[in-house]
């Protein structure tokens, strides 16, 4: 059997990642993410009100029945005090996690250390700053590409010393920014809290498992965070997360080899958000991208903050499409868009009075979108039930 996966093509951000994982999980008996951190946030609401926002546990297998086993694979950075406020309040609505979630040994942890860096590096940069979700995620990734990251398998074994020595090292980073932090605040929360929270889970060795369950003829679902265009080698660099969010991440992310992918679903808007600072060809300053942002209730879900708005980008999605191989493309929100009398969609760059339809190196300056406009459908399409009722026009 293979590895199905799901991921954004855009800047992520409310895409619908978490529901689509919802409406496939019951195809799979394992769900896993490959990676990110708490620096995602995937959102599931269900009839009743009941609504949950999922930061580094996968969305998938949590709230249903039939015991599907959830993985935090490799590729993922945790923050053990953020997973434990991510449990607790799972656990305080009725849904216990300890046999339902476990956490791959080689998964890198974020520490107290790696946040503080996280906002003191975007202070020094100022007006060019990311705009990270300052989760730690940056500093993290860092560590564990120069070979000095913890890993969740180093709970296990004489972490306090291998601790100390890693923030011995960050205290440096952090005084040479000359930034003041009170680490005594956090460290509780994340040792003694976070740290004995985690070590209620399984924490395994998720190669083997992942691949013991595929020869074994069972079905995996990857899910991804972010998205494409946030890809760390793919995306608007240096405006992006610090991972690879593109399909080939599940292969790292996990460990299974390209062979096994087997459909990706590829979750896109029908328009475009980010968060966040950088470049963004089709992003609206005027009423018309308000009125995405209030549709769309287009505020981030970790930070809060509101989503930048704009036209869809075909000549983004079109490069994200392919770096990924989708085989299942997935438009969602496209109800926002009820309303509008026209609606436009990016289907090439003019740069220099050329027309060019490849996304290019640097989309931050001398693009002038290309738009076609559309009839808006101005129908209700919250209400439509399949596919059969959708107004011809879209
Ligand atoms: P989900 O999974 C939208 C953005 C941040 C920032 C950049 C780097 O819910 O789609 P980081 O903290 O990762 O170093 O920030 O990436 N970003 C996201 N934007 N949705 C997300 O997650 C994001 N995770 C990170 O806003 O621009
Ligand atoms: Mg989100």
């Amino acid at each position: 059997m293979k590895v199905d996966v799901i991921l954004g093509l855009q800047w992520g951000g409310d895409e619908g990642k978490g529901k689509i994982v919802d409406v496939l999980t019951p195809n799979y008996e394992m769900v896993a993410r490959f990676q990110g951190g708490p620096n995602a946030g995937h959102t599931l609401e269900f009839e009743g009100g009941e609504k949950y926002i999922l930061k580094s546990i996968p969305s998938g297998g949590i709230f249903q029945q039939g015991g599907k086993l959830n993985i935090i694979g490799n590729g993922v950075v945790i923050d053990p005090a953020l997973f434990k406020q991510e449990v607790e309040a799972l656990e305080t609505t009725g849904h216990t996690l300890t046999d339902k979630l476990c956490i791959s040994k080689k998964a890198h942890l974020i520490l107290p250390t790696h946040r503080l860096l996280d906002a003191a590096s975007e202070r020094a940069m100022g007006e060019s700053k990311i705009g990270t979700t300052g989760r730690g995620i940056g500093p993290a990734y860092t560590d564990k590409i120069s070979r000095h990251g913890l890993r969740v398998g180093d709970l296990l074994n004489n972490f306090e010393e291998k601790y100390r020595r890693a923030v011995e090292r960050h205290k440096e980073i952090l005084d040479s920014y000359n930034f003041e932090y009170d680490l005594q605040e956090l460290e509780p929360e994340w040792f003694a809290g976070g740290v004995e929270k985690m070590k209620e889970f399984q924490i395994i060795d998720s190669e083997h498992v992942i691949n013991r369950h595929l020869a074994e003829g069972g079905s995996i679902l990857a899910e991804g965070a972010q998205g494409s265009m946030l890809d760390i080698d793919f995306g608007s660099y240096p405006f992006v997360t610090s991972s690879n969010t593109v399909c080939a991440g599940a292969c790292t992310g996990l460990g299974v080899a390209p062979g096994k992918i087997g459909e990706v679903y590829g979750i896109f808007k029908a328009y475009c958000t980010r968060v966040g600072s950088g470049p963004f060809p089709t992003e609206l300053f005027d009423d018309e991208g308000q009125k995405l942002r209030d549709n769309g209730n287009e505020y981030g879900s970790v930070t809060g903050r509101p989503r930048r708005c704009g036209w869809i980008d075909l000549v983004a999605l079109r490069y994200t499409v392919m770096l990924n191989g989708v085989t299942k493309l997935v438009m969602m929100k496209s109800d926002v868009l009820d309303s509008f009398d026209t609606i436009k969609a990016c289907v090439a760059y003019n740069i220099d009075g050329e027309e060019i339809e490849e996304l290019p190196f640097d989309i931050a300056e001398g693009i002038e979108p290309v738009f076609v406009e559309l009839p808006g459908w101005k129908t209700d399409m919250s209400k439509m039930q399949s596919e059969d009722e959708f107004p011809e026009d879209v």
